[in-house]
């Protein structure tokens, strides 16, 4: 048993969130989901990352039980949508999540996107957090000024903001924000989504030579040296494990300060600012 997948941050309510977890996003064919899941808990995972929107979290439940894990031991995330968002509509659809995943509570629950209503979707998450139905409350894709907008709206802050980060995106200045208000920085998208060459990048392989490790191990490591929790996806076992083994090294300055070269500001995924996007998919697209 690799003891790291069971290390973990401490949220400001006392709640532990595990540092590493598996991410499972468009891992929609049923059977390629549950045997990513079986294989990711053979090797020690015990946080799993889905959505709503993923239309996965039915597989999701199916390999939780198949793996032969107590509800106690697993660290569950999901999301609600943004054509879900609302006071009511947040609730429906977290109970619709809940049925899905075949639980009656969820370890974390975050706001998919900043989309209109969600001052309004994150008053009647407080109250699911105060009816002990979720653990811990938070956030994704949210920048500064949406977190200071629920401040102002004088409401408890995300324990969490899950967001788009890797050495090309590092997100410095919200990562900051974070650490300075005590809200967890969670990396989506931790090895740039497969969307661009940085695994290929010769500064990662010249630092994973001096600890033997992959580009992806050197990645994941960065993160956790800044202290963010990671959900990496990958359908292949061996990746999986591979993801998994970052607790036998660490990275010096040097290499972060290395790392640090490969920042060019680019976002792979959506930006939390294009409202034109964020109208879009708050559409309930009618069956
Ligand atoms: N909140 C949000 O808005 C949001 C958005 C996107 C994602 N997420 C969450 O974050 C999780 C992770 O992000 P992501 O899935 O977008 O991207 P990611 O984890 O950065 O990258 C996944 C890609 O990397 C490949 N990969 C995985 N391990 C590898 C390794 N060791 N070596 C080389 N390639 C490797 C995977 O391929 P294979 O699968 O073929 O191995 C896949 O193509 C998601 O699954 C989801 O749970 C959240």
């Amino acid at each position: 048993m690799n003891q790291g997948l069971l290390d973990s941050y401490t949220c400001y309510n006392g709640v532990e969130i595990p540092k590493l977890g598996l991410g499972v996003f468009l891992m929609k064919d049923e059977s390629e989901l549950i045997d990513a899941i079986k294989s990711a808990v053979e090797f020690g995972y015990r946080h799993f990352d889905t959505a709503k929107i993923y239309e996965n979290e039915e597989y999701v439940a199916r390999g939780l039980k198949e793996s032969g894990l107590s509800r106690e031991e697993v660290f569950l995330t999901s999301k609600v949508w943004n054509y879900d968002q609302g006071y009511e509509e947040t609730k429906r659809a977290f109970q619709e999540s809940l049925d899905k995943l075949e639980t009656d509570y969820l370890d974390l629950y975050l706001i998919h996107w900043p989309a209109e209503k969600f001052i309004d979707t994150w008053r009647a998450m407080i109250e699911l957090y105060e009816a002990g139905k979720i653990k811990v409350i938070g956030v994704s894709n949210f920048q500064i000024h949406h977190l200071e907008e629920l401040k102002n709206a004088g409401l408890v802050q995300p324990m969490v903001n899950q967001i788009e980060t890797h050495p090309e995106f590092p997100q410095n200045e919200l990562h900051d924000y974070m650490k300075e208000n005590g809200i967890i920085h969670e990396a989506w998208g931790p090895l740039g989504q497969g969307k661009s060459d940085l695994l290929n990048h010769s500064i990662l392989a010249k630092i994973g030579q001096k600890y033997f490790k992959t580009p992806a191990q050197v990645v994941l490591r960065w993160h956790l040296e800044r202290g963010e929790v990671i959900i990496p996806k990958s359908i292949h076992r061996n990746r999986i494990k591979e993801n998994s083994e970052l607790f036998d090294f660490s990275l010096t300055q040097e290499d972060m300060n290395e790392i640090a070269l490969l920042n060019t500001e680019t976002r792979y995924g959506g930006d939390p600012d294009n409202q034109e996007r964020l109208r879009a998919t708050s559409i309930k697209p009618t069956k």
